[in-house]
């Protein structure tokens, strides 16, 4: 057997092999052989191992974790986390009907959502979820009209925006700060809170909060944790004797290259000072954590060019198929599957007629030639789920390594998918 080398960040999942990168034990040159490229491969191994550090730092606490679907919704990432034990946290109707296709209860759903319409408050409510995170007054007043016409009581917990400074690699990234859309302003909840309870088809049995992504530093979390508590106890006051969700929300985050994951047993340890015992029900909604460094996209290079005296190497995926260098310029680390040992300093760039169209910019980086494949690391997270037909480029596909075997859990989608929902020529119907 040749060196088994880890890289930065991956206990499971990628690392090389006899020089070459594999996901645990499975070449990636197999797969792109088999499947094509561009495609997103995980780590079922690297899920489990980040879903079980972050349960055993708080098993102390009484707590779930609910997996935040929008970070990859792909059926049988859900499926694997549910036989984990995790619940979801949802975000529309439509990662409602994932989460129920990947054999979730309604019990083991919670639903966040600045914005949840009518129609996906009534299905919440049908399927019986544990909790509603409701954000704003408006919402509450309808959800108590559905939840009367219905003949049910909605589980509620109000979303608090906790207005703490959070320090995230991009403001996009940020949701916990005053004067953002997300959550009712800090001092207005107790008063929402009030109404809540006058409501008659409304069960206040929680608050929850937010603060954004991709947060390193465990501050916030202790800013936050003390202003809900400090809720939790005037709510309390004000008459609410069913008070037990405790939802801190998503946000740990990852290293995307050395150095920038959360120290999670610090974390743990705010987690287990601010939260009373015995009194609380702790809800977690992690998404980038548990699954961002367990993907990769697969690229083949296609071309290399020079201009402008840079070099430029274009490879098969673009900002379509992962946007978050371009969206965020965010930094994902870039190597050959195969390296020679020769390096050079190049931009990354797709094929997408764009010129914000790139995966890195001025990298350092193997000296990969056409034909050759790429990694792009940490892609697990917010990559196939924020993806496009634009420039009416098919979707990739996705495939799960678990156990020394690998398997397709998203098809390519062909040419006639793209135009799948278009008519040529419109069934007309009169204005009159
Ligand atoms: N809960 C709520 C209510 C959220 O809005 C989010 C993420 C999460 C949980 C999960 O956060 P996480 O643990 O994954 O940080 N597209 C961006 C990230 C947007 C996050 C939106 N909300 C990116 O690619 O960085």
């Amino acid at each position: 057997m040749g060196e088994s080398v880890l890289t930065a960040g991956a206990e499971p999942g990628f690392r090389r092999e006899n020089g070459e990168l594999v996901c645990d034990g499975v070449s990636l040159g197999l797969i792109a052989a088999d499947v094509g490229t561009p495609v997103y491969v995980y780590s079922a191994a690297s899920i489990k191992s980040q879903f079980e550090k972050l349960s055993s730092v708080l098993a102390e606490v009484p707590h779930r974790l609910h997996y935040s679907v929008k970070a990859n919704s792909n059926l049988a990432i859900l499926g694997q986390l549910r036989r984990h034990g995790a619940g979801v946290d949802v975000v529309s109707g439509g990662e409602m009907y994932r989460a129920q296709s990947a054999g979730f209860k309604g019990s083991d759903i919670v639903f966040s959502g600045v914005g949840k319409t009518e129609r996906e408050l009534i299905e919440a409510l049908a399927l019986g979820v544990l909790l509603i995170n409701v954000e704003s007054e408006d919402e509450l007043t309808l959800l108590d009209q559905v939840a009367g016409r219905l003949g049910v009581a909605a589980p509620v917990a109000l979303r608090v925006n906790p207005e703490v400074m959070v320090d995230t690699p991009h403001p996009y990234t940020r949701t916990g700060g005053k004067g953002m859309k997300f959550g009712i302003p800090f001092d207005e909840t107790l008063i929402v809170a009030q109404r809540a309870l006058g409501m008659k088809h409304i069960r206040l049995i929680g608050i929850d909060m937010h603060v954004g992504s991709q947060i390193s530093q465990f501050e916030p979390y202790e800013i936050g944790l003390a202003r809900l508590m400090q809720l939790w106890h005037e709510i309390g006051a004000s008459g609410a004797s069913d008070l037990r969700y405790l939802d801190i929300g998503g946000g740990l985050a990852v290293s995307y290259d050395a150095g920038h994951a959360v120290d999670i047993d610090g974390f743990a340890a705010v987690v287990r000072r601010m939260v009373p015992p015995g009194e609380v029900k702790l809800i977690l909604e992690p998404g980038r954590f548990l699954v961002g460094n367990a993907g990769i996209l697969l690229t083949r290079v296609l071309y290399r060019k020079r201009s402008g005296g840079k070099n430029f190497i274009i490879v098969d995926a673009g900002m379509n198929d992962l946007i978050r260098p371009s969206h965020y310029n965010a930094y994902h680390r870039l190597e050959a599957v195969n390296p020679t040992g020769a390096r050079t300093t190049a931009d990354v760039v797709g094929p997408v007629c764009e010129s914000g169209d790139f995966l890195g910019l001025h990298r350092d980086i193997d000296d990969v030639q056409p034909g050759e494949l790429m990694a792009v690391h940490s892609a697990g997270a917010y990559g196939f789920v924020m993806s496009s037909n634009y420039n009416s480029r098919p979707r990739v596909a996705e495939v799960l390594v678990d156990k020394g075997r690998y398997g397709m859990v998203t098809e390519r989608e062909q040419y006639s998918d793209l135009v799948r929902k278009e008519r040529l020529e419109p069934e007309w119907r009169s204005a009159e």
